[in-house]
């Protein structure tokens, strides 16, 4: 099977800083892909990649089978959109025009659908809707920033550290809502520190070292992995 997006053999530099090497990674559709890494393994680069907001020097993005474009809106209307490391809401706009401005590529009654959907996905985004984003709970903000992305309707989801700086408990709902995107038939590229989490909740997941990928397997294969174990599951 043809993979839905697949990354061949990426290098990203950032003047003398090589943050990714020969990077390929590939997801297949309707599966949770996640990449696990340390600090500064060159996962944020790769989704920026992905998403058009990085150029690589080398290496080449395919969606279907097709170059992904090189510039970001054009990524999102392909159907890849990116939910950014630290949610990025806009504070100082209200949650409803948070979700609209994920919503631009529709006009009308499509656009009003997808705001009714997202409320009804997620509640407390509706009883708040009124409310300026920079209002709402760690948790909340990063709801709203999955909501924002999924107002595109994407085909892709690119979530970076969706569970940084969160309870654990919020941690779960947000793991839950992870699942249930898959559900509902959208396909996940995850990126995270949280190893544990990432390789529990995932079909395939990638290690990245240093800007290379170093290991590769199922999640539950790499649960089991002593070198993962040793570096990212605390032995
Ligand atoms: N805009 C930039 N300019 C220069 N160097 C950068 C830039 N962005 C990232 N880097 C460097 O590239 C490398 C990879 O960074 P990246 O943010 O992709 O890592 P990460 O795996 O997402 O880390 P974290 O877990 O801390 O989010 C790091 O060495 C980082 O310092
Ligand atoms: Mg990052």
């Amino acid at each position: 099977m043809d993979a839905m997006l697949k990354v061949t053999d990426l290098s990203v530099s950032y003047g003398h800083v090589e943050a990714l090497r020969g990077v390929s990674v590939e997801v297949q559709q309707g599966q949770i892909v996640s990449i696990i890494g340390a600090n500064g393994a060159g996962k944020t680069t790769l989704l920026r990649t992905i998403s058009g907001m990085v150029k690589p020097l080398g290496g080449t993005v395919e969606l279907q089978g097709r170059p992904l474009p090189k510039k970001p809106h054009k990524v999102v209307a392909e159907g890849v959109v990116h939910v950014p490391e630290g949610r990025k809401c806009f504070s100082g706009l209200t949650i409803r025009d948070n979700l609209l401005v994920g919503g631009y590529l529709s006009r009308g009654r499509q656009l009003e659908d997808s705001l009714q959907e997202q409320y009804k996905r997620f509640p407390i985004l509706e009883q708040r809707k009124d409310q300026f984003a920079g209002t709402l709970s760690g948790g909340e903000q990063q709801m709203l920033a999955v909501a924002r992305g999924l107002m595109s309707h994407p085909k892709i989801l690119l979530l970076d550290e969706p569970s940084m700086g969160l309870a654990p408990i919020i941690v779960n709902q947000i793991y839950d809502l992870i699942r249930q995107i898959r559900e509902s038939g959208i396909t996940v590229l995850l990126v995270e520190q949280n190893a544990r989490k990432a390789l529990c909740v995932c079909d395939y997941a990638y290690v990245l070292e240093n800007g290379r990928i170093s290991l590769s397997g199922s999640g539950q294969e790499l649960l089991q992995s002593d070198a993962v174990r040793k570096a990212y599951l605390g032995g």
